[in-house]
């Protein structure tokens, strides 16, 4: 198929972007299992917790321990998330190599999720951004409710595109555009994608889709075709965003290196270890989770 890139990286969000979501609170040692049944499935790029405040997302108020914790492998990157500079420092603390700030297009959101306005946030992230790239971080941006916005409806990709475009010359390396709803849908991609190519190098772009509504595969295929090679997924579709009412998971893993793998696109990933790992994220949450890959199995009809 034209444009698409012989291989993608992909960036597992579900012990952040999972987690953050789930009633239960999953002990410490049963998410260092699933980081390393993530590595052993050959996932290099891993968002192993966020630190945020615990008051807003008890389910991670363990963030210190995971990140010091996470069994090191020199191939692969622990990043989490951090909203500000107090974050920074437990980052540096737990020596992480990278961080990700976070905010959103719309304000509502933006207000709800982090107690700020988008102009306020892209101040403090003056204190975050510099100071993590001086002490040899690497910072990854994301940018919420690209897609919609579950307080304002539709969000003007303007306003996307002059937030991307500002924290990539703030030091992001990489700027995660979220389908923070899951509203998205092909043709709205191919137009999103478009206007960033417009204002940001491919390699600087990421999409970060969530499968609310069934379409998180099909505007991937979209980006994909345009050439996009940054993918954020979570094993099993485990997640949602609890500042986003109704959010489903991201995109599972699991589906996304299936169509990848599919189509001769190659991750690095080893599908039936990964499978494995989405159970193991079963267990530990203790529900079935929606991964359609994980529930049918990775048997492909093709010749
Ligand atoms: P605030 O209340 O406005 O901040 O929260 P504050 O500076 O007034 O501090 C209030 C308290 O929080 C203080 O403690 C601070 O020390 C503490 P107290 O004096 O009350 O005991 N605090 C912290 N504690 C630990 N670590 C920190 C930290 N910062 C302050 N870093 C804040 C502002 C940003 C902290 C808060 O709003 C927050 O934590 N929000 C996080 C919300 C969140 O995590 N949402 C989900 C992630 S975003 C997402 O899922 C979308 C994404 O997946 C992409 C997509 O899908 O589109 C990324
Ligand atoms: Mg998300």
């Amino acid at each position: 198929m034209k444009g698409v890139p012989a291989e993608v990286s992909l960036y597992e969000v579900s012990l952040r972007d999972g987690l953050q979501n789930e009633r239960v609170t999953v002990p410490l040692g049963e998410k260092l299992r699933l980081v390393d049944a993530l590595v052993a499935a050959g996932l290099r790029r891993i968002e192993v917790t966020s630190f945020v405040s615990p008051k807003w997302i008890p389910q991670l108020a363990d963030a210190d321990d995971v990140a010091a914790r996470a069994e090191r492998h020199p191939d692969v990157v622990f990043s989490a998330l951090c909203p500000n500079a107090r974050g920074l420092e437990r980052a540096l603390a737990a020596k992480l190599p990278e961080i990700a700030v976070f905010m959103s297009a719309s304000e509502t959101h933006n207000k709800k999720n982090i107690n700020k306005t988008i102009e306020a946030t892209l101040r403090a992230f003056e204190e975050t951004i510099g100071p993590a790239r001086e002490k040899g971080l690497r910072v990854r941006g994301y940018v919420s409710t690209v897609w919609g916005c579950p307080y304002e409806g539709a969000v003007p990709p303007e306003a996307s595109v002059r937030i991307a475009k500002q924290l990539y010359a703030m030091g992001c390396y990489q700027v995660s555009l979220g389908d923070t709803i899951g509203a998205g849908t092909p043709r709205q991609t191919a137009d999103i994608v478009e206007r960033m190519l417009d204002v940001l190098p491919l390699e600087a772009i990421a999409l970060h889709m969530h499968d609310t509504r069934g379409t998180a595969l099909a505007n991937i295929l979209v980006g994909l075709e345009m050439g996009i090679r940054h993918f954020d997924a979570s094993v099993g579709g485990l997640g949602g965003c609890p500042y986003a009412p109704g959010a489903a998971g991201n995109v599972a893993t699991e589906d996304l290196v299936y169509l990848l793998h599919g189509m001769g696109v190659g991750t690095g990933v080893d599908l039936a270890r990964l499978i494995e790992a989405g159970k193991a994220a079963e267990s530990i949450v203790g529900r079935p989770l929606p991964g359609k890959v994980l529930q049918a199995g990775a048997r492909s009809l093709r010749a």
